[in-house]
């Protein structure tokens, strides 16, 4: 029996002897001739993957004799390491041709000039840019920002500011209506940001320091009027609060919003429904080859209404009048930033026209600041 089979078991170990040696000669053949790591990569699986001819020939490490394993498992293992490190080799070489490959073809102009970024291109818009203005002009005063939304009741847009039913004051406001409700009261869109005077005092206490900006709605249209448009209200309650301390408020944001030493302004006696005495008031300046400037100059220039808050307001709100009083005004934004920034027409404003944002907008990252330049 161990006549026969030691022959054959030496006939076994020369034949597994030199299929290792075959199955080396044919792997590297095929490591050599795979052209892309995919055809690599395959080479890798048949030979050095679970099923792969390598490792299997390792798994019979594990049935042979310890004499057998001696002599065998360093020419396994051998082949495993030259396998896989022959495959390493094509690999790398393959990335490399591959880098030349697209080197060669692809190439960049690099005189191209670098395309802006998001920050570059994009520009804020005169109202919003105008309205951060005012904002900062107005914080630095005391002031805190208040907002109303832009569907508002009746009660709150006119009878609650004092407008009587009928009163011909309703009328000038060229109110859109929405349909009437069940109860036939009627909401409407916004003719001022007046109402929400009623809701900051229906809702705070004195005293009252706030800023009102927002979008407002009238049916008119033309150079200098918009269906929407934008003002900014203001309003102080206070125990003794005067006119002294509305022309001193103003004074000051006129001279810091238009970035000027001087304004000369003029308070002409008018009419509102919620203030008494009501004021509009104009400043000087001076026309001159369609510019405008400010501080100088014998024309006059509208740009707001005021007064002192009547007493049926205040007690529409909850207020005495006995104990508190106070002040407010009423601004168009629109206006304040075609004067400031030299644009003639306002309906571009609304027009989403990227080219006037372009040349009319504000870069983004210039926040105004009162220290560091509104318009800077
Ligand atoms: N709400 C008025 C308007 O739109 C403007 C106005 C005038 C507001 C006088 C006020 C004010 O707060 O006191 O025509």
């Amino acid at each position: 029996m161990d006549a026969r089979v030691n022959p054959g078991h030496d006939h076994m170990k020369a034949k597994r002897m030199s299929d290792i040696a075959t199955l080396e000669a044919e792997i590297l053949k095929g490591i050599a001739a795979a052209s892309d790591e995919a055809a690599l990569e395959a080479v890798r699986v048949s030979s050095l993957g679970k099923k792969g001819s390598v490792s299997e020939l390792l798994a019979t490490l594990g049935k042979m004799t310890p004499d057998e394993r001696k002599a065998k498992g360093p020419l396994i293992n051998g082949l495993k390491d030259k396998v896989n490190t022959a495959i390493n080799a094509r690999r790398d070489a393959l990335k490399n041709s591959a880098l030349d490959a697209r080197l060669a073809t692809e190439s960049v102009d690099v005189t191209l000039p670098v395309r802006d970024s998001a920050a570059e291109t994009g520009r804020i818009h005169p109202v919003s840019q105008v309205i951060d203005e005012l904002t900062a002009i107005f914080a630095d005063m005391g002031f805190a920002v208040a907002e109303g939304p832009d569907i508002e009741t009746d009660d709150y847009n006119f009878t609650k500011l004092n407008f009587p039913e009928g009163h011909p004051a309703r009328e000038m406001h060229d109110t859109f209506y929405f349909n009437p409700r069940e109860d036939g009261s009627r909401l409407l869109l916004r003719t001022h940001t007046s109402p929400v005077q009623v809701r900051t005092m229906l809702k705070q206490k004195p005293p009252i320091r706030v800023i009102i900006p927002g979008r407002t709605y009238r049916s008119d249209s033309d150079q200098t009027h918009t269906p929407m448009f934008h003002q900014v209200e203001g309003l102080v309650i206070d125990k003794g609060s005067h006119l002294g301390h509305l022309k001193w408020i103003l004074e000051e944001f006129c001279k810091a919003f238009f970035e000027v030493d001087q304004v000369k302004m003029r308070f002409r006696p008018s009419f509102f429904p919620f203030t008494e005495p009501s004021m509009e008031v104009d400043i000087q300046c001076r026309r001159e080859k369609g510019e405008i400037r400010f501080g100088e100059g014998e024309d006059w220039l509208e740009i707001l209404g005021c007064g002192m808050v009547h007493p049926n307001l205040l007690r529409n709100c909850g207020l005495d009048p006995d104990e508190y009083q106070g002040f407010a005004w009423g601004m168009g934004i629109d206006r304040i930033a075609m004067l400031k920034y030299g644009m003639p027409d306002l309906r571009p404003f609304f027009e989403a026209d990227v080219r006037w944002l372009s040349h009319y907008g504000f870069r983004p990252l210039d926040f105004p600041t009162l220290a560091g330049g509104l318009s800077a």
